[in-house]
């Protein structure tokens, strides 16, 4: 049952096996009959009202914030709608103009984090209809939006969320498609688009496969003081992620970077003692990825890398190599999820600590 760890060792580790059933439930029923976009059933926007949109604003905290900053580069990316995206503790003090054809957007795995709930208070208090994107039916925001996306990814028990974020990401590219097909996008860019969102399970239980692999490499980094994550475009958010779950449930110290701005500051922390972890998937800047990883090897750091399966790294430029299947950008943020959920929670097991219940941390953060 959902509520039961079953053969997992901790609720995490059976949260991430279980995220390619969580994207099926996310994604079922929200494709169109003709294989083109996305719908949704209970947004309460007209495809009309939608098509008026001129702007988007995202606000969430912690891991939520990350998934909204990968739907920014989505909707910009696809869509070439502007978004923005804020911090719902920030948000609800700094009076960010709101525009009338600005679609608000809150998202939050419980439902019950008190600053999104008070950013979406406070949009509506200007008058702004509030959608959000949620798991758990009939929380207190999900009730108090005037419309919404749930996440349908069962019960999230571990603290540091894994499959709940996968799920933001899967749904925040499926908004994408939804605006992009009113905008710019032909019907065939449409069709390949939520082809590979469908096969995004798939994909992901490829990552999962190589679990065997992540935990040896886990093991020779587990008595790390300091570890960087660097990525760049929709890989960044991703990079932030991957040191905040190692942050949360290890307790290393880990910094998330776009990988050509390491140069302006991380790049100090660089030593025997400091690997980084660096997302290299194939791509245009692939190649100055690579250049930032020489950086770093130059400087005695070790390379963890991730990167596209049949993709050629110098050699001896990384120390462990992780490979992720070839997909579209849409799904590249799901996949490359996976091998930093992983990686976090064998180090975490490694050093012994209590993963589902991390020191100082709550599931849902109540008080301001
Ligand atoms: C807490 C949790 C995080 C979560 C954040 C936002 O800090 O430990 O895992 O990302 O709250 O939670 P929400 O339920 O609003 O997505």
């Amino acid at each position: 049952t959902d509520a039961s760890k079953g053969d997992y060792a901790h609720f995490m580790e059976k949260e991430i096996f279980e995220q390619p059933a969580a994207l099926e439930n996310a994604m079922r029923g929200r494709f169109a009959a003709d294989g083109s976009t996305a719908q949704f059933g209970g947004l309460n926007v007209t495809a009309s009202e939608f098509r008026h949109i001129d702007r988007l604003m995202f606000c969430a905290c912690g891991t939520a914030w990350h998934a909204c900053l990968v739907t920014e580069h989505l909707i910009e990316r696809f869509a070439r709608l502007p978004v923005e995206v804020d911090y719902a503790s920030e948000f609800r003090y700094r009076n960010t103009p709101l525009g009338s054809n600005t679609l608000f957007f809150v998202m939050s795995q419980s439902g019950e984090t008190i600053d999104t709930l008070a950013a979406l208070r406070e949009a509506k208090r200007k008058g702004h209809r509030v959608l959000a994107i949620s798991n758990v039916v009939g929380s207190s925001i999900a009730r108090e939006a005037d419309g919404g996306i749930y996440q349908h990814v069962g019960p999230e028990i571990g603290v540091a969320s894994t499959k709940a974020f996968t799920s933001q990401l899967l749904i925040g590219a499926m908004m994408a498609l939804y605006l992009a097909r009113m905008r710019d996008m032909s019907f065939t860019d449409g069709v390949q688009f939520a082809n590979a969102l469908k096969a995004a399970p798939d994909l992901v239980r490829r990552v999962l496969d190589q679990a065997p692999n992540i935990r040896e490499i886990a093991k020779r980094y587990a008595q790390s003081t300091d570890m960087l994550f660097l990525g760049r475009l929709s890989l960044f958010p991703l990079a932030l992620e991957g040191a905040l779950k190692l942050k949360e449930i290890s307790y290393i110290h880990a910094e998330g970077y776009p990988a050509a701005e390491m140069k302006h500051g991380p790049i100090a922390l660089i030593s025997e003692r400091c690997p980084s972890v660096f997302f290299a998937p194939a791509g245009e800047i692939f190649n100055k990825i690579v250049s930032s990883m020489q950086e770093i090897k130059a400087r005695k750091g070790a390379v963890i890398a991730i990167t596209t399966e049949g993709m050629q790294l110098p050699a001896g430029l990384a120390n462990d190599v992780i490979e992720i299947p070839a997909c579209h950008e849409a799904v590249l943020p799901i996949v490359a999820a996976i091998p930093i959920q992983l990686l976090s929670y064998y180090i975490a097991v490694e050093r012994g600590c209590d993963v589902d219940k991390p020191r100082n941390l709550a599931k849902s953060v109540t008080v301001e």
